[in-house]
């Protein structure tokens, strides 16, 4: 089974580091501003197994018109911030009611006229939408190695995430540290969604 999991997030919050932690265990050390990457890991998730599309965005501000398309690319998301910018976690509400807002826009349009995967002749469902649910959304405060430098505190994020209706982990991807249960509560979001 496949599963489509967007990372979106401001730049530089690790959104790449988290994507190579998870999909390859090893750390990022510089930092190379993405575009777009797509990452494919095999994994198994409640004894069942999966393939994972990741695909890393650009936090720039010059790519957030990429952004509509990279969201109805996604099934599930991970929306991460950095424990130590406050500006980062100040910008997540905005983008998980994007995601919101673009979702329900493609499954009011039937999603069968949307991208790829929301095809008329996508296995997922005859309408080609897979997700009725409430949306995946997994609210990520990364580099939570970095204490000495932190901005944000976990109970904010926590707030923030439960006001949202959504998951929260804070992450350092340097460690590996919650990275894998991120993308796992992101799996299982979409398995039920
Ligand atoms: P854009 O591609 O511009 O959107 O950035 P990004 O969100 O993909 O950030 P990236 O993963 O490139 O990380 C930016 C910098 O932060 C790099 O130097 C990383 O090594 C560092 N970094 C990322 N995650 C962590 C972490 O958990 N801990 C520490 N200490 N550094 C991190």
């Amino acid at each position: 089974m496949l599963f489509k999991i967007t990372v979106l997030g401001e730049g530089g919050v690790g959104k790449t580091a988290l994507t190579v932690q998870f999909t390859m265990a090893s750390f990022v050390e510089t930092y190379d501003p993405t575009i777009e990457d797509c990452y494919r890991k095999q994994w198994t998730v409640d004894d069942q197994p999966c393939l994972l599309e990741v695909l890393d965005t650009a936090g720039q501000e010059e790519y957030t018109a990429l952004r509509d398309q990279w969201i109805r690319d996604g099934e599930g998301f991970l929306v991460v911030y950095s424990v130590c910018s406050r500006d980062t976690f100040e910008r997540v509400e905005q983008i998980v009611k994007r995601v919101r807002r673009v979702k329900e826009e493609a499954a009011t349009m039937g999603g069968a006229y949307g991208s790829y995967p929301y095809s008329p002749q996508s296995p997922q469902s005859p309408l080609g939408v897979r997700a009725h649910g409430p949306i995946p959304i997994v609210i990520i405060g990364n580099k939570r190695d970095m204490q000495h430098l932190r901005d944000v505190q976990p109970e904010e994020g926590a707030n923030l995430a439960r006001r949202l209706g959504c998951e929260f982990y804070e992450t350092s991807a340097k460690h590996g540290y919650n990275v894998e249960n991120a993308f796992k509560t992101a799996v299982r979001g979409i398995k039920v969604a």
